[in-house]
């Protein structure tokens, strides 16, 4: 009886352990709408190799093109495009208001 007992708690503890790992491994929140707007609108520039012509490095070293720099340029991107419209630079990739909206609302919660 008390073995089964040890067992069941080490059994216990160890998916304990297992959540515990899954949530350090989690990746940051990028919704795939919000990511594909940045990906069309920002990352054809802000990307190591940007397919933008004549923009050959990524403006100001700002990267966008993975969810783990969106989220870590989470605050500028809504300082740039959200608070101000001072990206994209003129709006060269024509960004609607409807996806700034959903910039807005994503970058609230981030
Ligand atoms: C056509 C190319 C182009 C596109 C598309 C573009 N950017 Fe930029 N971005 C630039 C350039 C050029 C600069 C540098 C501007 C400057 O320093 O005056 C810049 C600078 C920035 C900066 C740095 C600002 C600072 O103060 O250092 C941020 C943040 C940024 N862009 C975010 C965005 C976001 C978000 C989008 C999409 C909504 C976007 N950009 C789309 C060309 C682009």
């Amino acid at each position: 009886m008390q073995r089964v007992i040890l067992t069941l708690i080490s059994v216990l503890s160890l998916s304990g352990a297992a959540h515990g790992s899954g949530q350090a491994q989690t990746k940051p929140i990028v919704p795939a709408p919000v990511f594909e707007i940045i990906q069309k609108r920002c990352a054809v520039c802000h990307a190591q190799n940007p397919s933008y012509k004549d923009v050959h490095a990524p403006p100001n070293g700002v990267l966008l093109d993975t969810p783990d720099e969106i989220v870590s340029n989470r605050q500028a991107i809504k300082t740039a495009a959200v608070l101000t419209h001072f990206m994209p630079l003129n709006n060269l990739t024509g960004m609607t208001k409807e996806e700034r909206k959903i910039i807005e609302t994503w970058s609230k919660y981030n």
